[in-house]
């Protein structure tokens, strides 16, 4: 059972899918604390909702990044989390926030990276005319969106799509790719070997994910 800390800016349907497989006993976590950055976030009301414990900790309430990344991880801590999920969240963090979780912040990326990272990942693969797109879960380090791949699924993309066909069906994908990533964690098969992240015992070579999802 591992105990999970989410950072969220947004709508919050990821996190959703973390608190629907927690409910359903797919996903072996506790989410100690959700933090938003933003205290409009609908993800907060899905707390409510749900009986999650959730805080809001805003960049202009501190005076520096720093600051305000040392409150976030402070709280995480406080929280008892081993594990720090980006579910949505529209900040980058720096090396002081990511040394107190080492290789233990993960995020969700609505692309194949490292094509299309950063935002509006899903219109430029429309625009670029790429023929896949898909999400990744990565570990989290100083770039934007190009830490090393957990795991990624892959979507075709066809003449007609548009950025929100696209999102759509890749959002699919994101809300079993997101939890699973978790669970993995929580059984103890995530292994680093050098910027290669291998997940023990899965099957890799599959497609539309790679490794193939178990349980999600
Ligand atoms: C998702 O597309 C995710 O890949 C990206 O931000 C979006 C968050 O959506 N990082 P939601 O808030 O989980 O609905």
């Amino acid at each position: 059972m591992v105990k999970i800390g989410v950072l969220v800016s947004g709508r919050g349907t990821n996190l959703q899918a973390i608190i629907d497989s927690i409910s359903e006993g797919k996903l072996e976590a506790e989410i100690t604390l959700v933090i938003s950055d933003q205290e409009e976030a609908p993800a907060l009301e899905r707390c409510r909702k749900a009986g999650v414990p959730w805080e809001v900790v805003r960049r202009k309430d501190h005076s520096s990044k720093e600051d305000f990344e040392n409150a976030i991880a402070e709280k995480l801590e406080g929280s008892g989390c081993s594990l720090v999920v980006l579910a949505g969240f529209m900040r980058l963090l720096g090396s002081g926030f990511l040394s107190r979780f080492p290789d233990r912040v993960i995020n969700i990326h609505p692309s194949l990276i490292p094509a299309f990272q950063g935002l509006k990942a899903q219109k430029r693969a429309v625009e670029f005319g790429a023929r896949v797109s898909g999400c990744t879960v990565h570990l989290v380090d100083e770039s934007v969106d190009g830490g090393p791949v957990v795991v990624q699924a892959v979507v075709p993309l066809l003449p007609e799509d548009d950025e929100e066909s696209l999102s759509r069906k890749i959002l699919e994908y994101e809300h079993r790719i997101l939890p699973q990533t978790i669970q993995w964690f929580s059984e103890g098969r995530i292994e680093k070997r050098g910027r290669i992240v291998v997940v023990r015992e899965a099957i890799y070579g599959t497609l539309p994910v790679n490794p193939a999802l178990e349980k999600f």
